[in-house]
């Protein structure tokens, strides 16, 4: 290597430097810093083995390994000088253990490209968002729980094409996003087991003639094998795939239980008061209060589901096995991962703060009619009614309580009779909400009773 201005890292087959352009748009380094810790273990773990397997020697290793942990400190320290030219985290890393070490930091990179060597940082990466993702749904669920404990019998109305439907209960309805929770943190954990799979050792993309011990690689790591493919081990990017899919669906949960908290919380429902730790003001009408929260959290599937797709659609279409497109995978999950875990943080501090209007919430669901279908249910049940019929004579009646400006519970026993004339006092049992939601006693139904099993059965689950 004559030229001085040519890569120091791979300049060996080049007479110049590359063009201003090629170096911003080849380095990864503004971002990929992020993985700094992650290329550092990696390196520490692949320079041990390379000395237990006798390809470097020991004094060796050691500096190399004692060298990293200078760079590390530095790195954390905020003193590292990053480098555009030397492209990316792996390369501003190497190239200062050179200078701190000298001589064995060559070594370290025997029987290793930074094919393999990405794939294992941008892993242990993601891998940490998996389990961030898995403590950040864990508290939020637990959140959902109190709640669903404090107001397993409080009534409110149920709904169905945001029309009043049924009553059910407060508790039913916080429960009804502990599943929806659990389940992405289930996808979470699924995946989290599928991917930990070290691509360490994969080399390039065909593995290596050296003697090196994979398996010790991945152990020291913390991953529960080596990926048995080279080929695909540098080339997978499932696992970031399935972060952002995950992450989507998780984020597509909160959109939509902020977007309730979001209509909840206005003048028109009161259902909910949000905290003020949680809300904003505005600078110009001093009695709003505004939930922020909620619409941001609302808004993050945008970034987060683009970058599913963004990253989708890099991958799509790629021969095996590594190509520089790669590169654009990290920014993506970089960007949602941050963004998801702060949702879901802000999602959970909402849920501990915010206090239900159990008044407001219990006048909405006697109103609207909530209890014609427990009117037609006593029908079928008390008079023998086919339910169609009850659904008809029920409809006469809804209309009728209309045309008086009513509610279902208002009208006369005659009035009542007029529809159907077995119909008899005791149907006013069934048009209370209470009794309503008493009744839905079926496995998985709005009933105080199954609400409070349920909260235990969760309680059991997350511990
Ligand atoms: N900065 C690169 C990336 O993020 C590292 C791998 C580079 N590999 C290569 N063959 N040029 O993908």
């Amino acid at each position: 290597m004559t030229d001085t201005t040519s890569n120091k890292m791979w300049g060996g087959r080049f007479a110049a430097g590359p063009d201003a352009i090629m170096e911003a748009i080849n380095a990864s380094i503004s971002f990929d810093q992020r993985m700094a810790a992650q290329d550092i273990a990696g390196s520490r773990a692949h320079a041990a083995m390379l000395a237990a397997q006798d390809i470097i020697s020991d004094s060796d290793a050691d500096a190399i390994r004692k060298g990293l942990l200078t760079v590390l400190s530095e790195i954390e320290g905020g003193t590292f000088a990053y480098s555009t030219a030397l492209e990316d985290i792996h390369m501003n890393v190497e190239a200062r253990l050179k200078e701190v070490i000298g001589e064995p930091a060559g070594r370290l990179h025997t029987g290793r490209s930074r094919n393999d060597q990405v794939a294992t940082d941008f892993k242990l990466w993601t891998r940490d968002q998996f389990d961030a993702a898995e403590s950040g749904l864990l508290a939020l669920i637990k959140a959902l729980l109190g709640q669903a404990k404090a107001g397993a019998d409080w009534v409110m109305p149920g709904f169905t094409h945001l029309q009043t439907a049924q009553p059910v209960t407060w508790g039913h309805h916080m429960m009804a996003y502990v599943e929806m929770f659990g389940r992405d943190l289930s996808r979470m954990r699924d995946a989290r087991a599928r991917m930990n799979e070290s691509p360490l050792g994969a080399a390039a993309l065909a593995g290596t003639s050296f003697p090196i011990d994979r398996d010790m690689t991945a152990q020291a790591l913390g991953f529960d094998r080596p990926a048995a493919n080279s080929l695909d081990a540098v080339s997978d990017r499932d696992f970031a795939l399935e972060f952002l899919s995950a992450a989507s669906i998780c984020a597509m949960h909160l959109s939509r239980f902020a977007e309730e908290l979001v209509i909840w919380s206005s003048a028109q429902f009161r259902f909910v008061t949000l905290s003020d730790r949680f809300s904003t003001g505005s600078s110009i009408m001093p009695q709003k209060k505004n939930p922020d929260a909620a619409e941001l959290i609302r808004a993050k599937i945008g970034r987060i589901m683009g970058a599913n797709v963004a990253l989708m659609m890099v991958m799509k279409g790629l021969p095996l096995a590594y190509s520089k497109d790669m590169q654009e995978d990290k920014e993506q999950v970089f960007d949602a991962a941050d963004n998801l875990m702060l949702a879901l943080a802000a999602m959970e501090g909402m849920v501990k703060d915010m206090s239900a209007n159990r008044e407001s919430l219990a006048a909405a669901a006697g109103s609207g009619f909530s209890t014609a279908t427990d009117l037609a249910d006593w029908l079928v049940r008390v008079l023998g009614l086919p339910f169609r019929d009850a659904h008809h004579i029920t409809g006469s009646l809804v209309a009728l309580a209309e045309q008086n400006g009513c509610d279902l519970p208002d009208l006369t026993l005659e009035q009542m009779q007029s529809a159907h004339g077995d119909i008899t006092a005791d149907v006013f049992d069934v048009l209370g909400v209470e009794n309503s939601v008493n009744s839905r006693m079926s496995y998985g139904g709005t009933a105080p009773a199954q609400v409070r099993a349920q909260v235990a059965r969760w309680k059991g689950i997350i511990g």
